[in-house]
Parts: C-alpha cells; sequence; structure tokens
C-alpha cells in the first residue's frame, strides 16, 4: 500500500488553540485512509472523519499540545469532574460524585473521570507497593486474578542492588498491565524517622540516598511497561497515629537534607508520571496545599511533570470532616495538587462554587486539567491496550524468590553455623510464625496473592529432614490461631491492625527430647504491622517474655547438647535484639519476604544463596536511643496533633555516629559466609573540581562466592554549621565474586552531594576545606579512607526559601 506521507506537525500551545476555529481542506488520498486536514501549512489526519479537526486525537503530536486542545474542548462541569477520583466503593455514608464506581478493575484504589463525549476514558490506579492490589475473585466470573506479593520495602531495599529491583519493578509493572492497571500507586519512600512506624515495612530506609536510588529503580523497571507508577507519600508521612490531622514542625534543613533527599533523587533520576502527596501537615499547612512542596520545589526545582493526587481523602483533619466535606481544595488545586482523590461530591461543590466566584482561577483549573489529560493520554488505557488479565505469574514467582533471598540480612553467624548443609540430619522447627508465615504487612500495602509459601513448606521443599513431632503439634495450633486472627479482624473491619499470634506452650522434657534427636534448631519471631496504627515498644519492638522464655529454654536444651540454634527474624521493621542476639548462634533477618518466602529462607540456609543483603536502617540497642523517642507520637500524649522534629538531620545512624551511640546492628551492617578485602582506594583527583569519582577494589578472600555492598560515606567540614559524622553519598554492590576473585567498582560524587542545606543562605553549599571519604561495609565498619579539598566554598543551588516554620523550636546540635 502507498505510504502517505505527512509532515510531522509541531503545534505550539497558542497555534492549537488559534487554529482549532479555522477553516481546512480535505485532500483525501485513498479510501482506506482518513482525509488529511491542512491547516496553515500543518497536515493532519480526520481521524474521526467527521470533518472537525481534533488535534488532541492525533498521535503525531505531543501529549502536551493534544491536552491543551482538549482542555478547551471541556466544559466547566467536565472539568470539576476530572478534577477529583470518581469514589472509593466500600466507603458508606460518603455519596460518591458519580456513583463510587468499582471501575473496570474491582479492588483497585479508584479512577479518574471519563468523558465519553470525547473519548477520554477512565484511568485506574491501584495500590502497591509490594505488587499489585486487586480483588482477586470477581462475581460470575470463574476465572482468577491473583497478584505476586514480592517482598516488602524494608526486605527490597536491603538488596542494595538496584539492577534487582528494577526486575522486580518490570514484572510487577507487568502485572498492572496485564490486568488493565494503568497506575501503581508505588513505591513507597519515607524515610524511617522511627522504628514505631507502623508502614516502615513499605518503606526503604532511615537514609535518602538509599530510598531515593532503590525508589527510581523500582520506578524505571514498572515504568518500561508504559504504565505509571505514584510515589508516595510526599512528604514527611512518618507515622500512622492520627496521620489525617498531625501537624508536623520541621525544619527547611532537616525537610531538604532527609525528608525529600529521596524524592528528588527519585523524580530527577526516574521520572514518575505521579506524585502522592501525604496525608499530614507541614508547619502549619497539609501538604497537598503546600506550594512551596508542591510548585516551587517538586516542579519548579527538580522538574518534575506528571501530576500530583492526593492521598485518599487527605487534606481533611479526620473522618468526620470528610464526612462533612470541609477541607481546602482550592487551596490544593491552586498549591499544584492536580487531583483529589479518591473523589467527592463535597469537593465538586466547592470547586464549581469557587469557579464561579472567580476564587479559583480558569488557569489554575486549566492547568490541573490539562497535566490529569496528559496522564490520561499516555496510559494503556487511551490506546485501548488489550490487556491478557493473564500475567505471567509462575515467572514472577521466581523473581520474588531471588529478591527475596537477596534482601535477607545474616545478622549473626557464630562458627558458621550456616550455612546448614547436611540433609540427612534432622532439623527441629519452632516458633508458631515458622508454620504461619508472614508475607508482608497489612493495609493498602497488602497483596491478594494466592499461596505463601511457609519456612515449613520452604525447607521441606529444599529436602530437609524436619521434626514430625513438632509439626504435627505446631501446624494445626498455627492453623488455629491464624484463623481466630482473620476473624477478630474481619470483626473489626478494614482498619483492623494485625496482631502477634500467642507461642505454643511447650515443656522442657518435650524440648530436650528435640535437642537430643535433632541436629539444629530453627526458631521464627513474627512482627507483623500495617496501614493506620504504629507499632508500640512492649511485645512488638521489644521481644515479648513468652518468646525470651521459647529462646532461652530451646537455647539452654541444644546447647547442652553441643547443637545449634538459629533464629529466623520474619519481621518487616526493626526490633530489639540486643538482649537475646548472645543466646543464639546465627540470626537471619528474612524481613517479610514476599509469597515465596519459605524458599527464600531455605536457598539462603542451605548455603545456595550466599546472603548479601545489608541493613537500610539502625537497629539501636533499646528503643530509647532512637533519636525521635523523646517526641514520637507528639503531643498531647494521648491524642497528638502535633509533633516537633527536634532531633533535625540527626536520623538514624546520622544520630548514632555523631553522638557515639553504639547500636546493636549498625545502619549497613551484614554479614556473608564469605569475607570480603578492600584495597585501592583511590581518588580520581585529590581536589573536587565538578565531579570525583572514588574507585575501590574488592576480593572475595572466603571460600564461597558472594557479593558485597560497598558504601561510601563522607565527613565534610563544618564551619558554618553543624553536620553528621558521616553520611552516605554512594553505594554499589559487587556482581557474585567467586572465592579469590576481585572486582574494582566507581563511586561518583558530585557537587550536591558535597553540600549541606543553609537556612540563611537559602542555598546548598559545599564548604571550603578537607572532605573525608570513608569506604567500608557498614556505617561503622569502614576500611579505607582518605581525603580530597574543596579550595573554595561552591554554592551548588540557590533555592526560594520554602517551609516557613510555625512554631520556632530548637533543633538538637552535636
Ligand atoms: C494509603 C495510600 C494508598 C491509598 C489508596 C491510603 O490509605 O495511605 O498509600 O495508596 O490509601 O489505597
Amino acid at each position: 500500500m502507498k505510504k502517505t506521507i505527512i509532515q510531522t506537525a509541531r503545534v505550539s500551545l497558542l497555534t492549537a488553540v488559534v487554529i482549532s476555529n479555522l477553516s481546512w481542506n480535505s485532500i483525501s488520498e485513498e479510501e482506506n485512509n482518513p482525509p488529511l486536514l491542512t491547516i496553515k501549512g500543518f497536515t493532519f489526519k480526520d481521524l474521526n472523519n467527521n470533518g472537525k479537526l481534533d488535534i488532541y486525537e492525533d498521535t503525531r503530536l505531543s501529549i502536551e499540545e493534544r491536552a491543551a486542545d482538549l482542555v478547551n474542548k471541556m466544559t466547566d462541569e467536565e472539568k470539576a469532574n476530572f478534577l477529583m477520583g470518581t469514589g472509593m466503593p466500600g466507603f458508606d455514608g460518603l455519596t460518591p460524585v458519580v456513583g463510587a464506581i468499582e471501575g473496570r478493575v474491582p479492588g483497585a484504589a479508584g479512577g479518574t473521570y471519563e468523558i465519553k463525549r470525547l473519548g477520554i476514558p477512565a484511568v485506574i490506579v491501584a495500590d502497591g507497593p509490594a505488587g499489585l492490589r486487586i480483588k482477586p475473585i470477581r462475581t460470575n466470573d470463574k476465572n482468577t486474578y491473583y497478584c505476586t506479593a514480592f517482598p516488602v520495602g524494608t526486605a527490597l531495599a536491603s538488596t542494595w542492588n538496584e539492577a534487582l529491583i528494577e526486575s522486580v519493578g518490570k514484572a510487577m509493572g507487568s502485572e498492572v498491565k496485564e490486568y488493565g492497571v494503568d497506575v501503581l500507586l508505588a513505591p513507597a519512600l519515607n524515610i524511617h524517622r522511627n522504628p514505631l512506624c507502623g508502614r516502615n515495612f513499605e518503606y526503604y530506609s532511615e537514609d535518602p540516598l538509599v530510598s531515593g536510588k532503590i525508589a527510581s529503580a523500582m520506578v524505571k523497571g514498572i515504568q518500561s511497561n508504559n504504565v505509571g507508577t505514584s510515589i508516595k507519600h510526599f512528604a514527611a508521612n512518618n507515622q500512622e497515629t492520627n496521620r489525617l490531622s498531625i501537624n508536623e514542625h520541621i525544619s527547611e534543613r532537616a525537610m531538604r537534607e532527609i525528608y525529600l533527599k529521596g524524592f528528588e533523587i527519585a523524580v530527577k533520576e526516574s521520572n514518575p508520571w505521579t506524585v502522592m502527596s501525604s496525608y499530614n501537615l507541614i508547619n502549619g499547612t497539609y501538604t497537598s496545599a503546600r506550594k512551596d512542596l508542591l510548585t516551587d520545589i517538586l516542579r519548579n526545582e527538580w522538574g518534575f511533570k506528571g501530576i500530583v493526587m492526593t492521598d485518599w481523602f487527605g487534606g481533611y483533619a479526620g473522618f468526620n470532616s470528610i464526612v462533612a466535606g470541609t477541607s481546602n481544595v482550592t487551596q490544593q488545586l491552586e498549591a499544584g495538587n492536580d487531583l483529589l482523590m479518591p473523589g467527592l461530591p463535597a469537593q465538586k461543590k466547592v470547586i464549581i462554587e469557587d469557579m464561579k466566584s472567580g476564587k479559583l482561577a480558569k488557569e489554575v483549573v486549566d492547568l490541573n486539567v490539562k497535566r490529569i489529560l496528559e496522564l490520561v493520554l499516555k496510559s494503556p488505557i487511551m490506546s485501548n491496550y488489550k490487556y491478557s488479565d493473564k500475567p505471567n505469574l509462575t515467572k514472577h514467582a521466581q523473581i520474588t524468590r531471588q529478591a527475596a533471598s537477596e534482601g535477607m540480612v545474616l545478622l549473626k553467624n557464630e562458627k558458621n553455623t550456616l550455612p546448614f548443609t547436611d540433609k540427612q540430619k534432622e532439623v527441629s522447627v519452632f516458633g508458631v510464625t515458622s508454620y504461619a508465615w508472614i508475607t508482608g504487612g497489612t493495609g493498602s500495602g497488602s497483596v491478594n496473592n494466592k499461596h505463601t509459601v511457609s519456612l515449613l513448606e520452604g525447607l521441606t521443599a529444599a529436602g530437609y529432614k524436619l521434626d514430625k513431632e513438632l509439626i504435627d503439634l505446631y501446624k494445626p495450633y498455627a492453623d488455629k490461631e491464624v484463623a481466630a486472627e482473620q476473624e477478630r479482624r474481619k470483626e473489626k473491619g478494614v482498619m483492623a491492625l494485625p496482631e502477634r499470634l500467642p507461642e505454643l506452650k511447650i515443656n522442657d522434657a518435650f524440648i530436650a527430647k528435640k535437642a537430643a534427636n535433632s541436629e539444629i534448631a530453627f526458631v521464627t519471631l513474627g512482627r507483623n504491622s500495617g496501614e493506620f496504627n504504629d507499632r508500640v515498644v512492649d511485645n512488638d519492638f521489644n521481644i515479648a517474655k513468652e518468646e525470651i522464655e521459647m529462646l532461652d529454654r530451646i537455647s539452654k536444651a541444644f546447647h547442652e547438647k553441643g547443637k545449634k540454634v538459629v533464629v529466623i527474624l520474619n519481621i518487616g521493621g526493626v526490633i530489639e535484639t540486643a538482649s537475646w542476639k548472645d543466646k543464639v548462634d546465627a540470626i537471619l533477618l528474612a524481613w517479610q519476604p514476599g509469597q515465596e518466602g519459605g524458599h527464600s529462607v531455605a536457598d539462603v540456609v542451605s548455603g545456595k544463596v550466599n546472603p548479601s543483603g545489608k541493613l537500610t536502617m539502625t537497629f539501636p540497642m533499646k528503643y530509647e536511643d532512637t533519636p525521635s523517642a523523646k517526641n514520637w507520637l507528639g503531643t498531647p500524649i494521648d491524642n497528638p496533633s502535633s509533633v516537633t522534629y527536634e532531633e533535625g538531620v540527626y536520623v538514624g545512624y546520622r544520630y548514632f555516629t555523631t553522638f557515639n551511640i553504639k547500636p546493636s546492628y549498625e545502619f549497613g551492617f551484614g554479614d556473608s559466609y564469605t569475607t570480603f578485602a578492600y584495597s585501592d582506594v583511590k581518588l580520581s583527583s585529590s581536589t573536587f573540581k565538578d565531579k570525583l569519582t572514588v574507585s575501590v577494589t574488592v576480593k572475595n578472600t572466603g571460600k564461597i562466592a558472594g557479593k558485597e555492598v560497598v558504601q561510601l560515606y563522607l565527613s565534610a567540614p563544618s564551619q558554618s554549621i553543624d553536620k553528621p559524622k558521616e553520611e552516605l553519598k554512594a553505594f554499589a554492590k559487587t556482581k557474585e565474586l567467586k572465592p579469590g576473585e576481585s572486582t574494582t567498582l566507581q563511586l561518583m560524587i558530585s557537587p550536591k552531594d558535597l553540600a549541606s542545606f543553609l537556612e540563611n543562605k537559602n542555598a546548598w553549599v559545599a564548604e571550603a576545606g578537607t572532605y573525608k571519604v570513608l569506604v567500608g561495609a557498614s556505617s561503622l565498619d569502614i576500611k579505607n579512607t582518605t581525603e580530597f579539598l574543596v579550595e573554595k566554598e561552591i554554592t551548588v543551588e540557590k533555592v526560594k526559601k520554602a517551609f516557613e516554620l510555625d512554631v520556632p523550636f530548637n533543633e538538637l546540635k552535636p
């Protein structure tokens, strides 16, 4: 067939508006082809064959140009509808805008408004972040819609392996696409400010560089499927208690250096399609209504091009105000929060009224609408993507199994207790969690997977000989406890929090018998938490009395017989380890490793996988050592309305190293079945110009192949302001090194890596002086140091003042 050569038409925004009113000539060439329209030298197809010039339908034009054309075709009513989602099914008492429709994909979190008249379909958004969250079973449908439950955020980040995370994202994104969803509400990268945050399992780290790099890799992987992501919750959503109304007092420096940095990296490196603003207020204003955050910083400073959506019901002080519909809708739209989710009739009313009265400017509405249109235009539904509803779950099971095992952190391994390779000898498996394995946390971050492989199943499949009497005792007990827990949560409703399952009582004589017959004991300790509430210290952060007793008795009995005890931690966030770690021979931090968890643990304990995960957060000796412990949850204590981040930038290891507080396990720590030697730390120059490369050689000096995570910390001069003793500025993971094999890694340092944020100068400034480079295996295990000079102070970036304090307060200083 003869090809029609069509001149590429680039129509500026202005031209697009002007030419939509001009007359046109049809120059139809072939019967099969739609007629061509020529206007002022530009040639377009009349795609609808209706003689009308619909610029927005012409895919040769940029999405921006098409969206600009569409905005002009929309009525005010359509615009108001478009600025919010279509409601949330299952939320009684809230009449949805256009009928809380289940949408194309049941169980998804929401969708945008469909404009049939203009051929604009609804975009479907669904949670995230441990995999796609949709309903697995549909009414009158014999097919199932299970998704892969991948490891939780803490587990993924502990791999420190960006390429691996990208492959996880790619798999996750293909489930998004093949189940007909357009945007995954993930990744979540809030900073672990305090170990008790109930959603830390979804988040990556106490360090913004790790958070940002892992999030970028995840975004790249997911979006490689041409579906979108929503990096969340922007920003400083660090506690669940009163999350809809908590006012956080935070300095601009702490915001920029700690709480925003990860988002900055993710936006600049991976171009997420959307950002989700958080629930909380910062210095007196909701994040969803902060122009400095959503426009000055996110868009103008970082160059973000996508849309911002609220978190679900974000900007309301609580459930009562949601029902009453009192919020600051217009301020949110003006701030650059384009889409209000999940969408309420009260919001529409305000928008229409404020548009009419002129309080809400047309330009603001049009800009928000245009950005949402751009999202729709690039989503799979716009091109009518024929999703299969059959993602490759078998392949993804392999990916999650591998990612989970690489995220496991070997906290302790006395006398090479692990790997345990003798499959002839019997293994005693204790702890209710071994039989009732925890896949991931609860709330919007949980995934409806078909089956989770427990430790029992994983070890069995790996060929271990497990003590049958223990299985016969524990298995029915665990099943009963799981059923009771499920019943309890069902009664409490959607916001019910998970509770720790009680341990089975077993007597000393029974344990002694096991110690006599088995070669080794595996004891799993489990913890779960979820959205809507925070964790507590007693019986959660601290291990429960019955757990200590269990460990004591098992350790005593097994050690008396010269046998080893391994603790497996099936947890989502940090727990206390200092008081009991000496009682056992090995500790494997397995995290909540997703649906293949039991297989992933078996891969590590059997030595099939040499553990290479490292902590992305500090495990303190005791909870009270946490820098934010003093102001955690805020005041008044029984029902906090505000919280002051007095610890400033001294979050996590920045605090522990600067203030010389000894942790139980430090940030960056993780053992291996092999050993590594570091050598030849070299700088590309001893004076910093506009960038610097640090190279380091790592050699596997042990007997087993393995990977090492190399961390580069900087210790900056601090003449003008106080600074943490060391800050992570780069990291890299080696490939698998065979025994004796070495590799040389290159780590880059850019000017901004040297800079701290000086509030009095509104600038990121790298002071002149000597910078110490610390290259190590953890934040405390520094292997080599070197230094470079910055001859003259560098003002790396000048910015507009943001986050004006509503209440003055003193920040912690060393
Ligand atoms: C959570 C978000 C989630 C949203 C939609 C909110 O409660 O905070 O993380 O994406 O619900 O389910």
